[in-house]
Formats: C-alpha cells, sequence, structure tokens
C-alpha cells in the first residue's frame, strides 16, 4: 500500500508502479482558518509506505506527513515506510551559531514520535542527520539515474562539483560514465551570496587510480591543473536553491572556455527566479530530479526508491 502526500503524488504513482503495489488515494484540504484536514479513503494494510517531500511549503508538508504517519497507525497499520525524497530543514543539523534550534534533529524525532517504523531518503545534505533516528533510516544516492541523463546528452563530459561538499557526487558519477571530474572552491557569505574560485580545479581526476581514491592523498599530490577548454562542462550538486553557486560556476567554466554547461541537481528547490539566472549565466539545460516538483524536475528517482523498499 503506498501513499503519496501532496508534495509527491506522482512520484508516488510511479513508485507504486514500479513495484507493482497498490496506490491508495487520500483526501487532503485546508479549511478556510488554514488548518489541514487528512482522510486516508480505502482499507489500510498491515504494512505501508508514504512518499512525501518536505519542500517549500515546508511546514505543510511536514504537518500533512506527521498527520499521515499517525492517521495510519490509529488505523491499525503495524509497519510504515516514510519515504521522504527530499528533507526539508535537513540542512540546519548542527548548532552553527549559539542559540540556534538544530532544526534537522527536531523535525526528526517528530517524524520518529509520529509512529514512523523506517525511514528512506534521498541524497540528504548531511548524511549525519540519519543519526537523528533511532529507527532504520537509508540515505540512497540518485547520482545512478543523474548519470544515466548525463549520458544522453553529453558526448564526452567532465562533471564538476561547485564546491567540495559536492565532490563526492561528482566522483560518483564520473566512475559510473567512465570520465573526468573535478571541483571549485566556494566559500558561503550568506544565505545568497557565495563566492567561488577555481584554485584548486583537478581535471586529470581518474577515479579508478588506487592512490587517488582519497581525497587527502589527491590534495596532497596537487594534479596539474587543466583547462575545461573545449570541454563539454556538466556541473552537479545537491541542491539548487537561490541559484547563487551554480552561477558562479557557470561563470568561471565560461571564462575558462568550456564548450557548453548543462547543470544537474537532486533536489530542485529553485528560489525566486533561479531558473532565470542560471540560464542567463549561460547553462544550456538545467535538469534535477523529481524529488521535488519543478519545471525542470525530469529526472525521474522512482526506480532508486522502488530498488530500495524491495
Ligand atoms: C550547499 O552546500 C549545497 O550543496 C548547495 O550548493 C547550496 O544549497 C546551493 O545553494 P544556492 O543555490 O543558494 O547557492
Amino acid at each position: 500500500m503506498i501513499i503519496g502526500g501532496s508534495a509527491s503524488q506522482k512520484l508516488a504513482a510511479n513508485v507504486a508502479e514500479e513495484l507493482e503495489d497498490c496506490l491508495c488515494s487520500i483526501e487532503t484540504k485546508k479549511f478556510p482558518d488554514g488548518e489541514r484536514y487528512i482522510r486516508i479513503k480505502g482499507k489500510i494494510d498491515k504494512e505501508a509506505v508514504i512518499v512525501q517531500s518536505t519542500g517549500y511549503p515546508q511546514d505543510e508538508n511536514l504537518i500533512e506527513l506527521l498527520f499521515l504517519i499517525q492517521n495510519l497507525k490509529d488505523l491499525g497499520c503495524e509497519k510504515i515506510k516514510v519515504v521522504i525524497p527530499y528533507f526539508g530543514y535537513g540542512r540546519q543539523e548542527k548548532r552553527f551559531k549559539e542559540g540556534e534550534a538544530i532544526s534537522a534533529k527536531i523535525v526528526a524525532n517528530l517524524i520518529e514520535k509520529s509512529g514512523a517504523d523506517e525511514i528512506l531518503s534521498i541524497n540528504l545534505h548531511e548524511d549525519s542527520v540519519r543519526e537523528f533516528f533511532t529507527i532504520p533510516t537509508k540515505n540512497i544516492s540518485a547520482m545512478g539515474a543523474i548519470a544515466e541523463y548525463i549520458d544522453n546528452i553529453t558526448e564526452e563530459p567532465i562533471i564538476i562539483a561547485p564546491d567540495k561538499g559536492a565532490l563526492s557526487f561528482a566522483e560518483e558519477i564520473a566512475k559510473i560514465l567512465d570520465c573526468r571530474c573535478t571541483y571549485m572552491n566556494k566559500v558561503r557569505l550568506g544565505p545568497d551570496k557565495v563566492e567561488t574560485k577555481i584554485a584548486d580545479i583537478r581535471c586529470d581526476f581518474d577515479p579508478d587510480d588506487p592512490e587517488l581514491k582519497d581525497l587527502k592523498k589527491n590534495e596532497e599530490k596537487k594534479v596539474d591543473i587543466q583547462s575545461v577548454e573545449g570541454k563539454e562542462a556538466v556541473i552537479i550538486d545537491d541542491i539548487i536553491a537561490t541559484g547563487g553557486t551554480i552561477v558562479n560556476a557557470i561563470g568561471i567554466l565560461k571564462e575558462h572556455g568550456a564548450k557548453s554547461v548543462n547543470v544537474c541537481c537532486v533536489h530542485p528547490l529553485l528560489v525566486n527566479d533561479a531558473i532565470l539566472k542560471i540560464y542567463a549565466a549561460g547553462a544550456k539545460s538545467i535538469a534535477g530530479t523529481n524529488s521535488l516538483k519543478s519545471e525542470v524536475s525530469c529526472i525521474s528517482i522512482a526506480k532508486v526508491i522502488a530498488d530500495a523498499l524491495k
């Protein structure tokens, strides 16, 4: 029995199709005063899977998820697997400044206390978020699906991580596609301001070279800095929010003569005019997964989720 919350209805339907499981319908609405209403229609199975991302509007989607979980438990469901393709509040996984709420921990507590038995998420911003749960929690990678997409739109790509945090994604894709990857240095100056430098660009990273496997060793080795000139660059990041990170990266790649720059991400948050800014900076295309609904969510993670649930 698969249930899709408002944020992930189509994805839930696709997961149900992959698993050849039945898709349960729900009624969800807002009362005139803004409060949420949830009703699960049909017979309740002993086991259920809920699919619900908690992106914008985060609080509403989260409340809906909590209502779904606890309602299912109250109605006799014994085991509930909760798939949260995009885990909202996941970026505040620690107290960066004194007195801050550790939002990711609070959200994890709420979900677990509501009655979830297992959690599955896709490319959590920080894997450490799993530690806030005491129930089994999987953090699945969408890089296989993204690599397949990149393979279809490029001949000989070079995968670019716009910051060090995204390097593991670039490496994962480079390994699948047997191509090169590199990263840039980024410093965040504020929620919507980042500074990016090309200082450490590493274009001749061979993912199969055992000596270069470990990033630290690789940095010590200071591999030759090569140009991206004439190359089909593909930027990969977990999240595109304001687009600032990607705009900076495109600028540097264009400056260094990249033939084209395609942009991929797992979670297309795309705040305000992010899409426009990225195209205006010179992107050939922007693609994200359907962990969140958006104009660019063309890479399906239904199979990735279904395989993890099997
Ligand atoms: C940060 O560490 C993330 O991986 C993304 O790079 C970041 O969230 C992107 O934010 P923005 O699009 O606002 O630059």
